[in-house]
């Protein structure tokens, strides 16, 4: 069927210091964990696969805003299908904030009846935003099916009652770090930066974000 894992857990970072970066990464970042060459080649793969599945179908590629832009554009590119491409968003929490309901803050702009629909997500983390989209989707249409498509899955933080939600294609497995870049961000911040890296956790500190 699919590929094989690639399992980041126990790799070893890239420094900074060792490719060109902005000012910001040397302060900021621990590390690379992931080079844009080597996210590049993962989607790619990826997008082979997806194309092999989908052949024939009417492939939705639904993206999660905003996290999921850069691995959307890439991915999509690389299919070389036919297919839809639209957004949805859910809420984030603010500071300090924890449990309680997600809520759709943007419904999709294509009618998903009978479409293959494929969710593009940036990072499983806890699988709360996963199954809550999932759900979602069932109940408000009726698509033929309802997959999904994670870059990065740090299948170590699952809360107890999500440990089965799982991508059906995933990038890299990675530590239980915040990462950012290539889109991710942290308070909005680093999306643009095209590696991913981990954030120093003096930046990020559990006291003043929801993750
Ligand atoms: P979940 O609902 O806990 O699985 O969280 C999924 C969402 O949390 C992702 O779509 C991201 O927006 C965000 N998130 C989780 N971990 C990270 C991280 O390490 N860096 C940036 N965003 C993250
Ligand atoms: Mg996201």
């Amino acid at each position: 069927m699919k590929d094989k894992i690639i399992d980041l857990r126990n790799t070893p970072l890239v420094a900074v210091s060792s490719i060109r970066s902005p000012k910001y990464a040397a302060r900021d970042f621990k590390g690379i964990l992931i080079l844009n060459g080597e996210i590049v080649l993962r989607t790619e793969k990826l997008s082979h696969d997806i194309q092999e599945e989908y052949k024939g179908k009417q492939l939705v590629l639904l993206g999660v805003l905003d996290g999921s832009v850069h691995f959307i554009k890439d991915l999509s590119e690389g299919i070389g299908l036919s297919l839809q491409r639209t957004f949805i968003k859910v809420s984030s929490y603010k500071q300090g904030t924890v449990g309680g309901d997600l809520e759709l803050l943007l419904t999709p702009m294509v009618n998903l009846d009978g479409k293959d629909v494929l969710i593009v997500e940036d990072i499983v983390d806890s699988g709360r935003t996963l199954r809550f989209i999932i759900n979602k989707l069932t109940n408000s249409f009726k698509p033929n099916s309802i997959k999904s498509c994670a870059l990065l899955d740090k299948v170590e933080r699952r809360l107890p009652g999500f440990e089965d939600v799982k991508a059906d294609y995933t990038g890299f497995i990675i530590p239980d770090e915040f990462v950012v870049g290539y889109g991710l961000d942290y308070a909005d911040n680093y999306r643009g930066y095209k590696h991913i890296a981990i954030l120093k956790p003096e930046i990020f500190s559990e006291n003043n974000s929801d993750k």
